[in-house]
């Protein structure tokens, strides 16, 4: 399908001019039939180009779980004060960036077990853009396809319950800049024949200068940068969709004051194929333009700007935690003790575990955070050793 791909995106660029690297991504991953994540239902894996969390075991749903069970004890009224109402009054489980459903699958497979009462209630939705992988998410669920209301492309647009997303944020379109002694220069892709090239021009929107201004940061002349308008939107239209209840966003990146510093001088974009990460590395270098549509494309998350979106919508931050902090907060520490066999399944359990927690790895380059509206600010268990900020 690739080379579909990029016979689209140089048809766009010869009708239309340069695209915003936002516009050249947003065709590379999902033009219909031919983008990246349009043209097939899973990617991640062992056969796949890069591994979530939700790849390694079904830990991580089991897990989440537990907070969730938690979360929804919080927006459950106190069992002497309930009405028969409250009794059947569902909680909306809402995945975003729910690919094929296998984390929503895991989280209901222990929510079973661990909470019946929550699990009955609970009414899942699964927002997902790709269409590929939207069709194969009832054969995922099994018996919890029964509660699935919905499998949509964009968000409910009222939601009393939890809303969480794995590696969503880090996947949409964004734009690229690169900071100059004049000020701020924007990254377009254009065409040179059939070849695709990088061209830097002055930005397409003031809102790439009025978003560093908003978080007081200046690039030096010199370096890239991302900046992930699409990303702020979403937050900003969940947390409008969240009446009552948890924001939980899992993803990799950094506060910008780290993310947008010398240490990530040449931005943070990255390719990965078949489990090879290509970035930046100099001026010119630009991976992805080798392959659209073939490869997956990335950039890390901005949670200052994230932070301040859900929060001009009302929302309380309740955390920004590692993963490991986060995982260990919910009992993986005991989980690991009781599974000290030599059995494969007890060795195979720990290795899963290994790459959820090891620093440097999943365990420290994602980070959990989480938001509620009408919930005060409980002390939550994945929280528990992570920083309340506000
Ligand atoms: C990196 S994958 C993560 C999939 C899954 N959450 C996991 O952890 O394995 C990102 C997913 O988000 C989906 N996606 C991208 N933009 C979206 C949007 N605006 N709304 C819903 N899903 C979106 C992609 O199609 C893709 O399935």
């Amino acid at each position: 399908m690739s080379h579909e791909c990029r016979a689209l995106i140089l048809e766009r660029i010869r009708q239309h001019g340069p695209l915003t690297f936002a516009q050249f991504m947003d065709l590379a991953l999902y033009a219909p039939g031919v983008g990246y994540y349009a043209s097939a239902m899973r990617r991640s894996g062992r056969t796949g180009d890069f591994y979530t969390s939700v790849d390694v075991a079904p830990l991580f749903g089991e897990l989440l779980a537990e907070q969730f069970a938690e979360m929804a004890r919080i927006l459950t009224p106190d069992s002497r004060l309930r009405t028969s109402d409250d009794k059947d009054h569902p909680i909306d489980f809402v995945e975003a960036g729910a690919g094929n459903g296998r984390l929503s699958r895991d989280v209901l497979d222990a929510l079973e077990r661990l909470d019946p009462d929550v699990y009955a209630r609970a009414r899942l939705h699964l927002v997902e853009r790709s269409t590929a992988a939207r069709e194969a998410q009832r054969e995922t669920l099994g018996h919890h396809a029964a509660k699935l209301m919905g499998s949509t492309a964009d968000l409910p647009s009222s939601i009393d319950g939890i809303v969480f997303a794995n590696e969503l944020l880090d996947a949409l379109p964004t734009h690229a800049v690169v900071g100059r002694e004049g000020g701020l220069r924007e990254i377009f892709v254009d065409a040179v024949g059939d070849d695709l090239v990088e061209r830097e021009l002055p930005p397409s929107t003031p809102a790439l200068d009025e978003y560093f201004a908003a978080i007081d940061v200046r690039l030096a002349p010199g370096w890239h940068a991302e900046v992930n308008l699409r990303a702020v939107e979403w937050v900003r239209d969940a947390a409008r969709a969240l009446r009552h209840g948890f924001l939980v966003l899992v993803d990799y990146g950094h506060e910008a004051d780290l993310l947008y510093s010398a240490s990530h001088a040449h931005g943070t974009l990255a390719t990965f194929t078949a489990h090879v990460v290509e970035n930046r590395q100099e001026e010119r270098a630009a991976p992805w333009l080798r392959d659209p549509g073939g490869s997956d494309m990335t950039a890390h998350v901005d949670f200052t700007s994230i932070r301040r979106a859900a929060q001009a919508e009302g929302l309380d931050p309740i955390c920004l935690v590692d993963q490991m902090h986060f995982l260990m907060g919910l009992g993986l520490q005991t989980r690991l003790e009781q599974k000290t066999g030599t059995g494969r399944e007890d060795v195979m359990w720990r290795l899963a575990l290994k790459t959820l927690l090891v620093p440097g790895g999943l365990g420290t380059s994602h980070h959990v955070l989480v938001f509620g509206r009408n919930v005060g600010r409980p002390a939550l268990r994945g929280c528990g050793r992570g920083r309340a900020r506000s």
